[in-house]
Order: C-alpha cells, then sequence, then structure tokens
C-alpha cells in the first residue's frame, strides 16, 4: 500500500510516498529556515506563506521522485495538529482538495505520533516500546502500546526540550535553531566547567521542567556580562546541553525501569543530538534492554514519517472527510474524531 504524505506543521513544507509504512520511496523536503534565522525564530506569516507557494511542487516532486502518479496512491496522510495552525492550514487544505480531486482517502496524521513512525522507516521496529519524544514545542515520555495507541507517562510542564535549546543558543548568540548550533558547538566544549541544578516536578516523578534550567543560563550570561567577565561560550553550551540530556535520560531510565521497558526509543528534532543519542546508547547497554534511534534524516520535520503513521492510522480505520480542519495543540493520545 503506497500512501502519499504531507507535512506542513512548522517551515518545512514535506511530501513523500512510502510504502506499507516503511519503505520510502520518496522524500522531498524544502525549508524556510534560511528566512527564519534572520529574526532567529520562526516567522509564523513567512512560514505559512512559504508553505502555499511550495506545496504542490512538493508534492509533484515527491511523486515523480517515487515513480508515481496520483493513481497508484492508495490514501493521503496529512499532519492536521499540533503545529503552526497558519502552517498546519496550508497542508491540510491541499490534502483535502487533493483527495476530493482524486478520490482517495484522507487520514488524519498526528505530527509527534508522526515522529514516533519516523522509527518505522527502512526498519523492522514494532510495539510495544517506550519512547522519548523530543521536539521544538514538545518533551514526552510515551508507551507505544500500539502502533495507534499510546499512553502518556510523562510530559514537559513548561518550555519544550528544544525550545530551552533554542532560546539558550539565542541568549549565547549563536545561529538559529539553537539546539543545532549548540549541538555543534559541544565538540569543542568542556560539559563540566558549568554546573545546572536539575528542576525537580515535585507531584510528577516523570513529568519534565525546562524553564528553570533556561533562566540559569540566561541568568549565567547576563551576570557575567554585568560584572564584565568572559564567558567561554563553547563550555557553557556543551554545559547545558548534558544538563538537558541529563534530565530527559533520568526519567527515561526511571520510567524503562518501573514500566519493565524492553525496547527503548527515541524520535523529534532533538533526538538529532548527538549527546543525546551517545547516552542513550549507554543507557541501553547498561540496562541491556534495545534501542531504536531515527536516521539522522528522518529526526527532524519530514512527510515520510507522516506517510508511515498514516499507513497504520489507515489500517486502523481512521478517515477524514471534507471538513477535516487544523488544530495548534492536540494530546498526542487522542484520537481523530469526525
Ligand atoms: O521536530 P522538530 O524538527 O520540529 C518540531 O516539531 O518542533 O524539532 C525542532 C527542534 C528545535 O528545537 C531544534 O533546535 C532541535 O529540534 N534540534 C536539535 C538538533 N537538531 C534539531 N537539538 C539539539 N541537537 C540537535 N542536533
Ligand atoms: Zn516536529
Amino acid at each position: 500500500m503506497k500512501i502519499l504524505g504531507i507535512e506542513s506543521s512548522c517551515d518545512e513544507t514535506a511530501a513523500a510516498v512510502v510504502e506499507d509504512g516503511r519503505k520510502v520511496l520518496s522524500n522531498v523536503i524544502a525549508s524556510s529556515l534560511e528566512e527564519h534565522k534572520l529574526y532567529g525564530g520562526v516567522v509564523p506569516e513567512i512560514a505559512s506563506r512559504r508553505h502555499a507557494e511550495s506545496i504542490s511542487g512538493v508534492v509533484s516532486e515527491a511523486l515523480s521522485q517515487a515513480n508515481c502518479t496520483i493513481d497508484d496512491i492508495d490514501a493521503i496522510a496529512v499532519t492536521y495538529a499540533p503545529g503552526l495552525i497558519g502552517s498546519l492550514l496550508v497542508g491540510v487544505n491541499f490534502a483535502k482538495g487533493l483527495a476530493l480531486a482524486s478520490d482517495k482517502p484522507l487520514v488524519p496524521v498526528h505530527h509527534l505520533r508522526g515522529h514516533i513512525a519516523s522509527n518505522y522507516l527502512e526498519s523492522s521496529l514494532e510495539p510495544e516500546f517506550l519512547c522519548l519524544v523530543v521536539s521544538g514545542g514538545h518533551s514526552h515520555i510515551v508507551n507505544v502500546k500500539d502502533y495507534t495507541e499510546i499512553e502518556i507517562i510523562g510530559k514537559t510542564r513548561d518550555d519544550a526540550a528544544g525550545e530551552a535549546l533554542d532560546k539558550a543558543g539565542r541568549a549565547m548568540g549563536l545561529a538559529y535553531p539553537g539546539g543545532v548550533s549548540i549541538d555543534k558547538l559541544s565538540k569543542e566544549g568542556n560539559e563540566n566547567a558549568f554546573e545546572f541544578t536539575h528542576p525537580r516536578v515535585s507531584d510528577s516523578v516523570y513529568d519534565y521542567s525546562f524553564s528553570g534550567l533556561k533562566t540559569a543560563v540566561i541568568n549565567t550570561i547576563h551576570n557575567a556580562a554585568q560584572k564584565n567577565i568572559e564567558i567561554n561560550t563553547a563550555d557553557l553550551a556543551t554545559s547545558f546541553q548534558k544538563a538537558v540530556v541529563d534530565c530527559l535520560l533520568e526519567k527515561l531510565s526511571l520510567a524503562a525501569d518501573n514500566y519493565g521497558a524492553k525496547k527503548l526509543v527515541i524520535a523529534g528534532g532533538v533526538s538529532a543530538n548527538s549527546k543525546l543519542r551517545q547516552e542513550v546508547k549507554k543507557l541501553c547497554n547498561k540496562k541491556k534492554i534495545s534501542l531504536s534511534i531515527p536516521e539522522l534524516k528522518y529526526c527532524g520535520d519530514n512527510a515520510a514519517m507522516i506517510a508511515s503513521q498514516g499507513y497504520f492510522e489507515y489500517k486502523n480505520g481512521t478517515v477524514a472527510n471534507e471538513s477535516l480542519n487544523a488544530y495548534a495543540t492536540m494530546a498526542i493520545d487522542s484520537d481523530y474524531k469526525a
């Protein structure tokens, strides 16, 4: 079964064709990232306009690279939540039009479920597993009981890990996205140069909180500036990255123990982080449990992961009609209701 996936939740306009949820026949991405760099973050208005300009060409290219026409496609999967509403609406409306014109089923896909599905691409991974989903807007520990059955174990109470890295990078004067810049700079820094206290979330052992860490790094920078002390940015970036990764893994490790996890998985933009990838490997080796990490090219936003999850949602009976809407927020464990 061939699924055409469409993704436009943030600044990537993406389309892909994936066979049976795993075999990537094409994966096309047009990004407006370079334009947003000027402003130090994604400008929603610009992102929406670029989606509107690119989407038709990106979808045509994805079909062509897969040696397909729309007639060869069994269903059209589209990200409908969560994300920037103006961005999501472009993908959702394009997919609705295409589904109507070609008389193909339309399958709504939750963006974060798509990130989890990036681990099914070119792999034989099957649920059940425990997954750390870390992106620019979300940080979750979830139990993936089945392809479309997800239980939230923990989530951030405030900032996402990616957001904290991006804001910290910005305060350090690094290029957007800060997470990527910090990862690059961490090759040159000392991770023990600065110490950051791990936040405690009083009434939950699995929930995260990153706003305190973010404030701590910003205060470090401001205090040094006031005292005219020069900070080694590579050391600060590396120490901050270590603190974020340590926090993420502390709770993931606890959840793995308490849930008796046999498989651990990471997903989302931050799963590209070299320190996170290194430390989660160590953790799984120590616990003797298997680990799945998405290929680097599938960590960030792409449509292959949406086509993959779309395949499993479709097999589970999830189909939308022309009234499908986009939603800026949507819990990962909520199923689509027509
Ligand atoms: O999943 P994603 O591409 O978009 C959202 O759904 O949010 O995630 C973007 C986030 C940004 O915060 C970015 O800084 C972070 O992923 N990110 C990284 C790395 N690559 C992307 N963070 C740390 N290290 C990286 N190598
Ligand atoms: Zn994403």
